[in-house]
């Protein structure tokens, strides 16, 4: 309603989500030198703002007065977030707000904030208060006394956890040994990878190109930024007072994502891929989607082989047109979704789908043929049959479909 104080939220950057290397110039704000620019992503956090920002104001007003800013990034939060720090500014010098109505996601969000940020450090901290505030001097401290990165760390001396169930210790280990097993290079770095708490200096991301994917940004930092000196510093993760997390299952299918594309674009498949000018992430996508397509196939041939007692010919069928369609869905949204994307119509998914099946379909006849002379002929064990017919056709489905469906040749 007030036009005055929404002029006062900080326009959110746009184009590629790089760091510059000298901090931008807000050309009639006399701001002197920042030190420190930390940034609170929010989503849903009404209940939490202004306590965060009043500890984290009291803090640092104590150790770096005038030379920090706080900058709340919140996603046009349906609670109005961002009203509400906004409404802080006037007691809060130091506070700055943007608030994003183009853009979702975590890792983006933090990412928009450094771009807008003046200091020389920029730093991220979840705006919950599961981040202890006081831990916040040592970050910077340890930046101060030669780190590149950081990290405030669950995993080191006077570090932990709260009172975590043990799926979720378990979930949380879990998904860090993956890491460790794909990108040894950036997650053995750090004994805390999944960290949302940490700073970094400003030329050690300076013009990464960083990736909006996933909500563990400080892997994207690792990645594809300089950082020769890591430091970390314990703390407790908290429980949530006010609020909720906004963690699901998608976000765990993100950061698989995530760690896949790092692999990728980083280190010597990254290099390799970009000489050869093969789609190697592609293809690897492809073949995951295709080893889904095969648990999807032996369920249903399974099925319906013991509890439908159906023929074998019409199981093969039967089954791998279920696959079909599992394959096809998944291609469509993710190893081919950029393409898709730009063609999204129903009628040319339809087309798309079509195109797939028609494939596959030649390959399902494939199989029949394949299982047929191995079990009828040769004698060799149905289940086995049936593997080795599945692997045959899904050769044929990848090299054709690269061809014809997604007309991937023509992209780049
Ligand atoms: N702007 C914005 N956009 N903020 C978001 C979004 C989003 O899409 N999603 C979450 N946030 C904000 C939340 O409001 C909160 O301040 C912070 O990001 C963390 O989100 P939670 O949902 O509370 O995550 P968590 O409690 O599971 O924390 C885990 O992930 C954090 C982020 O990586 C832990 O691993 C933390 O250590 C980690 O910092
Ligand atoms: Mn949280």
């Amino acid at each position: 309603m007030n036009t005055n104080s929404s002029q006062s939220l900080l326009t959110v950057p746009t184009g590629p989500l790089k760091i510059s290397e000298l901090p931008p110039s807000y050309g009639d704000v006399d701001s002197g030198y920042t030190h420190l620019s930390l940034v609170i992503p929010t989503y849903k956090e009404r209940d939490n703002i202004e306590k965060i920002v009043s500890i984290l104001s009291q803090l640092l007003d104590e150790s770096i007065p005038g030379k920090y800013e706080l900058i709340v990034v919140d996603d046009d939060s349906p609670d109005r977030t961002w009203e509400v720090a906004q409404s802080l500014m006037k007691e809060y010098p130091q506070l700055r707000v943007m608030r994003r109505q183009d853009e979702r996601g975590l890792s983006s969000a933090v990412i928009r904030g450094w771009q807008a940020a003046t200091g020389n450090v920029l730093g991220v901290i979840d705006g919950d208060l599961q981040h202890p505030p006081e831990v916040l001097m040592q970050l910077l401290r340890s930046v101060e006394q030669g780190a590149d990165l950081a990290v405030a760390s669950r995993h080191v001396e006077g570090g932990g956890v709260s009172s975590w169930s043990v799926v979720r210790r378990f979930l949380s280990r879990g998904a860090q040994l993956l890491g460790l097993v794909i990108l040894p290079g950036v997650l053995g770095r750090v004994s805390d990878p999944m960290s949302g708490y940490f700073m970094v200096r400003r030329s050690a991301i300076a013009n990464a190109k960083l990736n909006p994917v996933g909500y563990k940004i400080l892997l994207e930092v690792i990645g594809r930024g300089k950082v020769n000196q890591v430091g970390e510093v314990g703390y407790v993760f908290c429980e949530r007072k006010e609020g909720e997390s906004k963690v699901t299952w998608k976000q765990y299918i993100d950061y698989i994502h995530h760690l896949v594309r790092l692999r990728l674009s980083t280190g010597r498949v990254g290099r390799l891929s970009r000489k050869v000018n093969f789609p190697i992430g592609r293809f690897i996508r492809f073949g995951f989607v295709g080893l889904s397509g095969v648990f999807v196939d032996l369920t249903v041939f399974y099925l319906l082989r013991t509890v439908i007692h159906l023929g074998l010919t019409r199981s093969t069928i039967l089954s791998a047109g279920v696959a079909i369609i599992n394959n096809f869905l998944w291609n469509d949204l993710w190893t081919f979704g950029d393409i898709s994307q730009r063609q999204g119509s129903p009628n040319q998914r339809l087309k798309r789908f079509l195109k797939f099946s028609a494939i596959c379909l030649a390959g399902v006849i494939l199989q029949a043929l394949i299982i047929n002379f191995l079990f009828n002929v040769l004698g060799i064990n149905e289940y086995l049959a049936k593997l080795i017919a599945i692997a045959v056709a899904t050769i044929w489905n990848f090299s054709i479909n690269l061809k014809l469906s997604w007309r991937v040749t023509d992209v780049k």
